[in-house]
Order: C-alpha cells, then structure tokens, then sequence
C-alpha cells in the first residue's frame, strides 16, 4: 500500500485473532520501528516480543497488580484481567530505555513513540491489524523488570498484532480545530 494512502486510513483494529505476523514479519516490522528519527542516535527502542505462552506472564502480572489494587477482587475478574494479554496472537512491548546525559528523556520518549508508529504502519502494510495499548502493566516495575528494563525505563507501547477480524472505524476530525497559521 501507497505510505500515505496507509497513513489516511490507519484505525486500531478492534478484534485480533491468530494468525501473527511471522518470525520474518516481526523481524520487518521491528526494523520499521529502528528507522524512526531518534536525537543524538541513542537508539533508545527496545523490544520484547510476546508470542504464545509468553503472552501469559503478562496476564499474570496485571492479574497481580489488580489483586494489589482490588485486594478481594473475585477469581473471574482476576481471570479476565489475565485473558486481556491473549487479545491477540502477537503482543510487541516497545520500550524507551532512558540514558541519563544531554538528550532530554522526553525525546527519547518521543524517539519511541515515533518508532511504534512506524512499527504500526509497517504491520498494516504486512496484512496486520494492530492495536497500541498501554494500561496499567506498562507503568508497573515488575512488568518492567520482567522485559528486562529498569523503572526509569519506560513501556511506551504494548503493540497488540494479529488478524484484524473486526478493523477500527475511521473517524475523521477536522485539522482546522487543531492548526494555527501564523
Ligand atoms: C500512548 C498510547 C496509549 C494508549 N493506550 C491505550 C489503552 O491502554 N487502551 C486503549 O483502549 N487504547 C489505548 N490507546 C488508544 C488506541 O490505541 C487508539 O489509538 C484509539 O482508540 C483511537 O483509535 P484509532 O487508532 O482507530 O484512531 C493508546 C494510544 C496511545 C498513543
């Protein structure tokens, strides 16, 4: 697909399902995500890719912090919070691993971010849907201690991917509400 015809109609997919992308798919989805503008090339993506019973430890441990949170949350809400990391075949946690010097850390944030997207268009252009989540496991150091990151670290994205069964709804919004010409 023509780059910006797929800028236009990019939607998050609201229904993944199996299949994923394929090893070699991943592999060009996560380079897509490493040609993202980044200041003083600190290179500051990292990746953790989360494929079958993977998916699980993430669903453990937002099952743990609700039971933190929610001390006699019920054995259904604790197994519904674990389903949430099976809502697609692929789940990518992409990263912001922050180093401490002269490129402020909201650049490298923002470094990230820029690398998700070019990682959500890359899937798109695959055959993928795919879905940017964050929610409450991606602030949790646990979380980030199991993807291997320190907790000034940040998860910028759970990039869910996946067959998009149901694709998002398009909504349109105008740019004037939101540009100034000076
Ligand atoms: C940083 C970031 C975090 C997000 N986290 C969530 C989330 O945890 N749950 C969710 O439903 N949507 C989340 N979203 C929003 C969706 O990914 C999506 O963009 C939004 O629902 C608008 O739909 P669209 O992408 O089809 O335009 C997040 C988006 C961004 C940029």
């Amino acid at each position: 697909m023509d780059l910006l015809a797929g800028i236009e109609s990019r939607t998050s997919a609201i229904k993944l399902s199996a299949p994923g992308p394929t090893r070699e798919h991943i592999e060009h989805i996560i380079h897509a995500g490493t040609r993202a503008p980044d200041h003083g090339r600190l290179r500051p993506w990292r990746f953790i890719v989360l494929e079958g019973d993977a998916r699980g430890r993430l669903g453990d441990a937002m099952a743990v912090m609700l039971k933190r949170k929610v001390a006699d949350a019920p054995a259904e809400q604790l197994a519904a919070e674990r389903k949430k990391a099976l809502r697609a075949p692929t789940i990518i946690a992409v990263a912001a691993k922050i180093a401490k010097g002269k490129i402020p850390e909201i650049e490298q944030v923002a470094a990230v971010a820029a690398a998700t997207q070019n990682m959500f268009l890359a899937a798109n252009a695959l055959g993928y849907g795919a879905m940017w989540k964050t929610g409450g496991a991606a602030y949790d150091n646990d979380v980030k201690a199991m993807f291997g990151l320190a907790p000034e670290d940040h998860i910028v994205a759970l990039l869910y991917l996946g067959k998009a069964d149901i694709p998002g709804q398009l909504v349109e919004a105008p740019t004037s509400e939101v540009t100034t010409w000076l």
